[in-house]
């Protein structure tokens, strides 16, 4: 497993292929095992870096605050890294949310942007009180509360009763989660700033891809991003909910990948 010193941490990643880089960022509470079949289903026709945000998997979790600028800042460090001017990057719902602010704070470095099953509005008043309750109960229960709490929220229904495999994969990742990495995302995730207002200044090309049947980030908020950002197209994915690139990971690889053929 490669690793690179960022930020004074250590950050785990992925690195398969040639050509112009993808670079995926994982949601929450999840990390790069996520992105499995897109490296199996693409890592032939295009270089996929996948990396570990700072909390998740096998990278450090320091027990700090964490924030949005924080974690683009360590993707930008990971790029510095790899001697990577400029990527194609994706990133899924909390990695979305990360790469918005990427966009805004690295903006020289975007080849493309892919945003997946994310939205650009902050946290209302509620949703950072739910933040605050499920840190708490990441405290009190652990990370098998947090499983039993997002699962159902991840997958949709058919995901969830014919697809073992998948159900177990997401299972593993989200009982993998250390306490500060946990606490760190939902503080962070309460604490992002609305990027709507900063939609119509995206410059490079721009594809939305949602699940169906996606709960967390319902496909109106995919058509918000998509209708502001200058040019961006939207796809979406049949009988998927929160994570179609593991429920339905061909549709989802065509999509991506007719988008990438595009760019170069
Ligand atoms: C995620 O999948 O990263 C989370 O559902 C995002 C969120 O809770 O806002």
């Amino acid at each position: 497993m490669p690793t690179a010193t960022v930020n004074g941490i250590k950050l785990a990643y992925s690195d398969e292929g040639t050509g112009l880089p993808l670079v995926f960022l994982h949601g929450f509470p999840l990390n790069r095992d996520m992105w499995i079949p897109q490296i199996r289903g693409l890592g032939d026709r295009a270089r996929i870096i996948s990396v570990d945000l700072r909390g998740h998997g096998e990278s450090d979790a320091p027990l700090w605050q964490y924030t949005m600028e924080q974690f683009a800042d360590d993707v930008a460090g990971l790029l510095d890294h790899l001697d990577l001017l400029q990527v194609v990057l994706v990133g899924l719902s909390m990695g979305g949310y990360v790469a918005l602010t990427f966009s805004t704070n690295h903006s020289h470095r975007l080849k493309a942007l892919v945003l997946t099953d994310t939205r650009a509005q902050a946290d209302t008043e509620n949703g950072r009180e739910n933040r605050f309750q499920m840190a708490q109960t990441a405290y009190r229960k652990g990370p098998s509360a947090i499983r039993d709490i997002m699962v159902p929220k991840l997958l949709c229904p058919k995901t969830l009763q014919s697809n073992r495999a998948v159900v177990e994969q997401v299972e593993a990742m989200i009982l993998r989660m250390e306490l500060s990495g946990l606490a760190g995302d939902l503080m962070a995730m309460a604490g992002r700033l609305d990027s709507v207002p900063r939609l119509p200044s995206i410059r490079c090309p721009t594809l939305v891809i949602v699940g169906e049947q996606d709960q967390p980030t319902p496909i109106s908020d995919a058509r918000l991003m998509a209708d502001r950002i200058p040019g961006a197209r939207l796809e979406i994915i049949p009988n998927a909910g929160h994570l179609p690139n593991l429920e339905q990971p061909e549709l989802f690889n065509d999509a991506l990948w007719r988008f990438h053929s595009s760019l170069v």
